[in-house]
């Protein structure tokens, strides 16, 4: 399998301000690595570096063996705070079908009926074709973030980045929008990075997962990350891992409640 993203010592700046430092890794080819730290660790600051929309940093960093500006039309970046602007009436399917515009450049009156096509045929893999017609305001968290999903996986990306997709959501909503990514992950075979604040509803299709506050803390397997030494240098000593068959589960105290809202 070839590492589809790598950095070595990257050192991500804004204005000459170090946000996160010395961070090293490899993602290989259709892994999913869930990214954790506490608020201000640079969890965005490194999804907005992938993505190829920020650039200030030293060290090195490549998307698809190409510098990550290069790399843009391959990645699909979801990002936390999503802005439609909601005096707007769009329904799903508008919403979805922008995903499909905006990697043509250029803008269109009429949308190309196999836009439309494949944003119907995006929908009903993400099993939510009903909602085609439905103003997109009008729907729940869960429901918009899997459509925002969907407008994504119009781009045909080979990396998917979100930040923070299940923060906003109430328990059964993070387990529709997780299935909706495990989904992706087996059938898609992408390339995905997740960042959260809560990793026990993602920890089943997490392959790697990074710890960073402001650097680099832990990178490895859910197992090797995962434990009460390493959890506890940033989420206090009240943090513990536990075992339940096979995966590991974290109690955090730390809980973010803002941010993540659509
Ligand atoms: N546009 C910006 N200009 C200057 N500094 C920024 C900018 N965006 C982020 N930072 C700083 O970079 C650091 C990392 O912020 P970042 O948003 O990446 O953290 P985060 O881990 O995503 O936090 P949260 O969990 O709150 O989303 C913080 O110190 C923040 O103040
Ligand atoms: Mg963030």
């Amino acid at each position: 399998m070839e590492n589809v993203i790598e950095a070595e010592d990257l050192t991500i700046t804004y204005n000459g301000k170090v946000a996160v430092k010395n961070l090293t890794f490899k993602l290989k080819e259709g892994e999913t690595l869930l990214l954790l730290g506490p608020n201000g660790a640079g969890k965005t600051t490194l999804l907005k570096v992938i993505a190829g929309i920020h650039s200030e940093y030293t060290g090195k960093i490549t998307v698809l063996g190409k510098s990550p500006r290069e790399s843009r039309g391959y990645v699909a970046y979801v990002p936390q705070t999503i802005t439609l602007n909601s005096e707007i009436p769009l329904t799903v399917l508008e919403v979805v079908t922008m995903g499909g515009l905006y990697k043509e450049g250029i803008v269109h009156f009429n949308v190309p009926s196999e836009i439309v096509k494949k944003s119907l045929e995006v929908l009903g893999f993400l099993g939510i074709k009903n909602l085609a017609n439905k103003p997109f305001r009008e729907l729940s968290g869960g429901q918009k973030q899997r459509v925002i999903i969907a407008r994504a996986l119009m781009s045909d990306p080979k990396i998917l980045l979100l930040d923070e997709p299940i923060s906003a959501l109430d328990p059964k909503a993070k387990a529709t929008v997780t299935s909706t990514l495990s989904k992706i992950k087996e059938e898609l075979n992408l390339t995905m990075i997740i960042t959260t604040h809560d990793v026990n509803p993602l920890i089943e299709i997490g392959d790697k997962v990074m710890l960073i506050n402001k650097k680099l803390v832990a990178f490895g397997s859910p197992e090797e990350v995962l434990r009460d030494e390493v959890i506890s240098t940033i989420y206090g000593p009240s943090s513990k891992t536990v075992k339940v068959g096979e995966r590991v589960y974290c109690i955090i105290g730390d809980v973010h409640l803002g941010g993540g809202k659509i």
